[in-house]
C-alpha cells in the first residue's frame, strides 16, 4: 500500500515536473498568435465611426475653431492652423452644437446679422454665449473640413415646434417662412442635414430640462413626427443612457426608450467617459472592455425590440457612441466652467485607451455605426490651441491612423496571448464598478477591403514587448506591409506647444513573399498598424 502510494506520488511528481518544464518552455518559445480569417466577417465598418463633436463649451468654438480678429484666422474668423489639423483627422461626421449646451440653446439666437444676435447666459458651462457662431457658420465650417453635419435639437427647454422649425431652416428648399429666412440670410441652398439627435443625455439629472424615460419618449416621439413631416429622409438618434451611476438604472432607461421609440429612430446614442484618477495603469487601460460590455447589452435589447416589433419597412436600429473620451483631470469645480472648461492634457496611456475604444468599435461594427470623440478642439480634445498656435495631443494620432486606414469589412480575428486581471475599480468618477479578468495583453482589430488587410494591435503590456505570429487562415500574405507605430518614451509622455513626444512613426515595411505567417514584435505600450495584401 505504502509502496503503491509512493509510486503514485513519484509518478505524480514526474508528471508535474514534465508539465512545468513544458509550460515554462512553451511560455518562452511559443509566440502569441493572431489568426486572421478573411471569411470571418463581423460587418461593414461605417465611415461614421470616425466622428467628432463641436460643442459651445469652453474654447471649443470660440478660441478653438473660430477666433475673430486673430492673425491665425481668415476674414471669417476661422483659425486656419486648426482647420489644417482638423482636416488631417478625416472627421467623417461632426455633432453640433451640444452636449449639455443644447438643452437650453435656441437656434434662432444664432442666425442672421451677427450684431443683432442676442448674447445669452450659458447655463450648462457658465459662459456668455455671444451667438456670433451659429447654424450657418457651422455649416460653412463643416464644408471646409469635409465632414457630415449631425445636429442635436433642444429637448430640454426647447419645444417640438422649435425643433421642426430648425429642420425647416436647414432642409427645406424654399417656400415656408424658415426656409425663406435661410435664403434671406444669404444661404440659398438647403443644407440637407441628414442626422438629427433628439436631445442630449436626457437621463442625466444635470441636464437642463431633464425628463424621466416615459416623458422623454413622449416628447421625442412627437418631435420626431414633426421633424420627419418636414424632412422625410432624416435619420433620428435617441438619447440613450449616459448615466451609469449606481443609483441610476441605465438599462431600464435604454429599454424604455427603445420600446417607445423603436418605430421612429435609427440609432440609440450612448456616452462614456473614462479616467485614471487613482493612477492604476492596468485598470485604466482595460476600460474599453466596459464599453464593449455595454454595447453587447444594448445590442441584445435592440434585438429584442426588432424581434417583437412590427416595423414594416423601417430600417434597423444601430448604436451611436456619440460621446466617448478620457475625462478626469478637468473634473474639479474650477475646470468645469467658464472659458477654460474641460481642458485635459493627454499622454501616451490615454492614446492607448483611445485605440482600445476604436478597436472596440471595429469589433462591434455590426451594431455600432457611429462614434464621436468628444470633442474636437481644446475641450477634452485631440487639438489644443493658444492665441499663438496649436499642438496635436497624443490622442490625435490613433484617431488619425484609424480614420485614414481602418475601412472595409471588420474581421473577427482570434488572439491567443498572455492575459492579466484587474482589480475591482470605478469607471469614470464614481460610476459603476468593474473587474476585468483574463484581459489579453494584445488588443486587436482588423479590417479588409479590396484584398488589403489592416490590422491594429495595441500592446497593453507596460514593460514587455510581445512577439506574435500573424497567421493567415485563408490565402497568403504577399508584398510590402506598411507598419505605423504610435509610441513614446513612457506611458506618461505627452505633447505640448513646440514639443511632440508621442506621434505616429512609419517603421520600415515588412517585405513578405507569399507566406501565411508573419512574425512581428510589438513594442511595450504601443499602437501598431500593419497594412498589406492577402492573396487568395
Ligand atoms: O462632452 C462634454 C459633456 O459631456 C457634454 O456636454 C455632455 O453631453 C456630457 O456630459
Amino acid at each position: 500500500m505504502i509502496i503503491q502510494e509512493r509510486i503514485r506520488n513519484i509518478s505524480g511528481l514526474i508528471f508535474l515536473t514534465i508539465s512545468l518544464i513544458t509550460t515554462a518552455f512553451t511560455a518562452e518559445a511559443q509566440n502569441a498568435r493572431i489568426k486572421i480569417d478573411i471569411d470571418r466577417k463581423i460587418g461593414e465598418v461605417d465611415k461614421n465611426l470616425y466622428g467628432n463633436f463641436v460643442e459651445h463649451l469652453g474654447r471649443c468654438v470660440y478660441g478653438g475653431i473660430y477666433e475673430e480678429g486673430s492673425t491665425l484666422s481668415d476674414d471669417k474668423g476661422i483659425r486656419l492652423d486648426v482647420l489644417e489639423a482638423v482636416k488631417d483627422l478625416n472627421v467623417s461626421i461632426t455633432r453640433y452644437p451640444g452636449g449639455n449646451f443644447v438643452s437650453n440653446y435656441h437656434w434662432k439666437d444664432g442666425i442672421g446679422p451677427k450684431e443683432q444676435r442676442p448674447p445669452r447666459m450659458e447655463l450648462a458651462w457658465e459662459r456668455l454665449e455671444t451667438n456670433r457662431f451659429g447654424t450657418d457658420e457651422f455649416m460653412s465650417y463643416a464644408r471646409r473640413m469635409n465632414t457630415e453635419p449631425y445636429f442635436s435639437v433642444n429637448m430640454g427647454t426647447g419645444t417640438i415646434e422649435e425643433a421642426q422649425q430648425w429642420v425647416e431652416y436647414c432642409n427645406v428648399k424654399g417656400g415656408p417662412y424658415y426656409a425663406e429666412l435661410r435664403k434671406k440670410n444669404g444661404y440659398p441652398e438647403p443644407y440637407n442635414i441628414k442626422y438629427w439627435s433628439l436631445g442630449n443625455e436626457m437621463d442625466g439629472f444635470w441636464q437642463m430640462g431633464h425628463l424621466n424615460a416615459v416623458d422623454y419618449s413622449k416628447k421625442a416621439l412627437e418631435a420626431a413626427k414633426l421633424m420627419r413631416l418636414t424632412s422625410p429622409n432624416i435619420k433620428l438618434i435617441a438619447a440613450g443612457s449616459s448615466n451609469y451611476r449606481p443609483e441610476a438604472d441605465p438599462n431600464e432607461w435604454n429599454a424604455t426608450i427603445l420600446h417607445e421609440l423603436r418605430d421612429v429612430i435609427d440609432y440609440l446614442a450612448l456616452h462614456m467617459y473614462v479616467g485614471n484618477p487613482d493612477n492604476n495603469y492596468y485598470n485604466f487601460i482595460s476600460t474599453p472592455r466596459v464599453l464593449e460590455e455595454r454595447t453587447r447589452v444594448v445590442k441584445g435589447m435592440i434585438d429584442r425590440e426588432m424581434q417583437n416589433a412590427n416595423r414594416g419597412n423601417r430600417p434597423p436600429i444601430y448604436i451611436a457612441w456619440d460621446e466617448y473620451n478620457i475625462w478626469y483631470r478637468a473634473r474639479a469645480e474650477k475646470s468645469m466652467a467658464g472659458t477654460r472648461a474641460l481642458e485635459e492634457h493627454y499622454n501616451l496611456e490615454d492614446a492607448l485607451v483611445i485605440s482600445g475604444f476604436l478597436n472596440a468599435f471595429i469589433r462591434n461594427s455590426d451594431i455600432v455605426k457611429m462614434a464621436n470623440m468628444a470633442q474636437l478642439v481644446n475641450v477634452i480634445a485631440p487639438i489644443f490651441t493658444s492665441e499663438k498656435g496649436m499642438f496635436k495631443q497624443s490622442i490625435y494620432y490613433p484617431l488619425q491612423l484609424f480614420a485614414q486606414n481602418m475601412q472595409g469589412t471588420a474581421l473577427d480575428v482570434h488572439v491567443d496571448c498572455e492575459t492579466y486581471n484587474t482589480e475591482k475599480f470605478f469607471i469614470g468618477l464614481g460610476e459603476s464598478t468593474t473587474q476585468q479578468k483574463n484581459v489579453p495583453f494584445l488588443d486587436v482589430s482588423a479590417t479588409y477591403r479590396n484584398n488589403e488587410l489592416t490590422l491594429c494591435v495595441v500592446n497593453r503590456n507596460k514593460e514587455k514587448g510581445i512577439t506574435a505570429d500573424l497567421l493567415a487562415q485563408e490565402g497568403f500574405f504577399n508584398g510590402d506591409f506598411e507598419v505605423f507605430e504610435v509610441n513614446g518614451p513612457d506611458i506618461k509622455a505627452e505633447n505640448d506647444f513646440g514639443k511632440t513626444t508621442v506621434e505616429t512613426i512609419k517603421k520600415p515595411s515588412l517585405k513578405v513573399k507569399k507566406t501565411n505567417k508573419i512574425s512581428y514584435s510589438f513594442a511595450p505600450h504601443s499602437i501598431t498598424m500593419i497594412k498589406g495584401f492577402i492573396e487568395k
